[in-house]
């Protein structure tokens, strides 16, 4: 097994560097002797399919994928995003199917999040992240060709259905809350150096046949600090709403802005509201700034859930589905709980009742529910007594002394306080 090798240079990191990185890192992957930064780190369990640290994916012509997606036609057609289109394709050969994304040609910015995306995806491999099959760099084209995911993105699973389509039951959303934080805790628990994933939103979380979510979209992604580093963002780069309010207003990037990503998403999951919604009245327009107060009175709980639902989630679930995403929101990022605390809360949420047991599951009406403080885990879901989450630990330490140190380079409002409306990636 390889191991993903530090590409940070000493000191604060910037996104410049990331693209200077990334740019380095495809020379050098695993075979750097110069910098000490650059050895593969044996302990790091991020598997590599070249052994090397090579990349693994193959390389298409364009003539190959054009034929492919039958000359990039509109029929097929997936989606389109900020970087470019998504094509679904058909290798005839072997009669593989698979999404094609055509990166627009305008500028190097399309360029760099090009290279993130083949290193992040050629490096790092989880079952909750989507497979890079290979690329395309022809000439101007850059093309990525990923597993094609049947169900498409939770986006088109969660918002805006249409009536013949079923809404997705209280279960099937906490197994892909507790997908996409396995996804997120493998970035940032597990890949050496850690990865602040920075895109996460339900239509970057893709579904299998089997409602199993994986990320997508690493264009942004950047590895996390090493050591006693920084990553202070001169660009900052997401999507509005989805981004951790410290991240917005000063740059400054840390894993926890990743939670508060999380927290974000684990609440449209339970609302079926997206973030930022004009179509609702004004004061539930912003999806976190109406939820905020209710946080902290567990009997309004029942006033978020979604209505497609029918009243059909289990109160305690809904409880500590609720708690955990407060918790990830919170305004102070040091204070938000790492992705392994989540991922360790919700395996007990997405789990449907046990045959015979005596908790009635379901309710139609709205109980009285006891008053509780939603703003902490139960014990049992903190990891501070766990011996294998003492790495994370350590980084999430470092990670929030670092973030005392950094100096603000952005001063607008936060984005969360800000009226205007996009669902795409955009340099905010
Ligand atoms: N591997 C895939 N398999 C199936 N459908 C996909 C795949 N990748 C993307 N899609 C579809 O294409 C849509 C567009 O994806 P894309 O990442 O280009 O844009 P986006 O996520 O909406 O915006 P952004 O550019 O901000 O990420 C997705 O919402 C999804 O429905
Ligand atoms: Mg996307």
């Amino acid at each position: 097994m390889g191991c993903f090798p530090c590409l940070c240079r000493k000191g604060s990191s910037t996104d410049d560097d990331q693209g200077e990185a990334s740019r380095k890192g495809s020379k050098q992957a695993g075979n750097n002797d110069d910098d000490e930064n650059a050895k593969p780190n044996t302990s790091g369990s991020v598997k590599n399919d070249g052994g090397n640290g090579n990349i693994s994916a193959q390389t298409f012509t364009f003539r190959e994928l054009a034929a492919a997606t039958q000359n990039f036609r509109l029929e097929c057609l997936l989606g389109e995003g900020g970087f470019g289109r998504i094509y679904k394709g058909c290798f005839q050969s072997t009669g593989k199917v698979v999404a094609v994304k055509q990166l627009d040609r305008n500028g190097l910015q399309g360029n760099k999040e090009f290279i993130v995306e083949v290193l992040m995806l050629s490096l790092l491999h989880h079952q909750n992240l989507v497979k890079l099959i290979g690329y395309c760099a022809d000439g101007e084209q850059r093309l990525l060709v990923y597993e094609f995911m049947p169900l498409g993105s939770l986006e088109g699973h969660l918002f805006d259905l249409s009536p013949d389509k079923e809404p997705l039951d209280w279960y099937t959303r906490m197994k892909i809350a507790f997908g996409a934080a396995q996804g997120l805790e493998y970035l940032h628990c597990k890949a050496n150096p850690p990865v602040i994933y920075r895109d996460l939103k339900p239509s970057n979380i893709l579904l299998d046949d089997g409602y199993n979510p994986k990320l997508s979209d690493f264009g942004l992604a950047k590895l996390g600090p090493c050591g006693d580093k920084v990553v202070v963002s001169s660009c900052v780069m997401g999507t509005y709403g989805y981004c951790a309010p410290e991240y917005a207003k000063n740059g400054e990037l840390t894993i926890k802005a990743d939670v508060y990503s999380f927290g974000v998403v684990l609440l449209e999951l339970i609302t079926g509201r997206r973030v930022i919604d004009p179509t609702h009245p004004v004061e539930e327009q912003n999806l976190i700034s109406w939820v905020r107060p209710m946080f902290r009175d567990q009997k309004r709980y029942p006033e978020l859930v979604d209505p497609l639902l029918k009243g059909l989630y289990p109160t305690k679930g809904l409880n500590q589905a609720v708690g955990v995403a407060a918790m990830c929101l919170q305004e102070e990022a040091s204070v938000r709980p790492l992705m392994e605390d989540v991922v360790m809360a919700l395996r007990f949420l997405k789990e449907g009742p046990l045959p015979g047991a005596t908790e009635v599951p379901f309710t139609m009406a709205k109980p009285p529910i006891p008053e509780e403080k939603p703003q902490s885990f139960p014990s049992e879901m903190s990891s501070s007594n766990r011996s294998n989450g003492s790495q994370c630990r350590e980084r999430s330490r470092e990670s929030s002394r670092s973030s005392s140190s950094m100096h603000s380079v952005h001063s607008e409002e936060s984005p969360l306080t800000n009226k205007s409306f996009c669902s795409k990636n955009v340099r905010l």
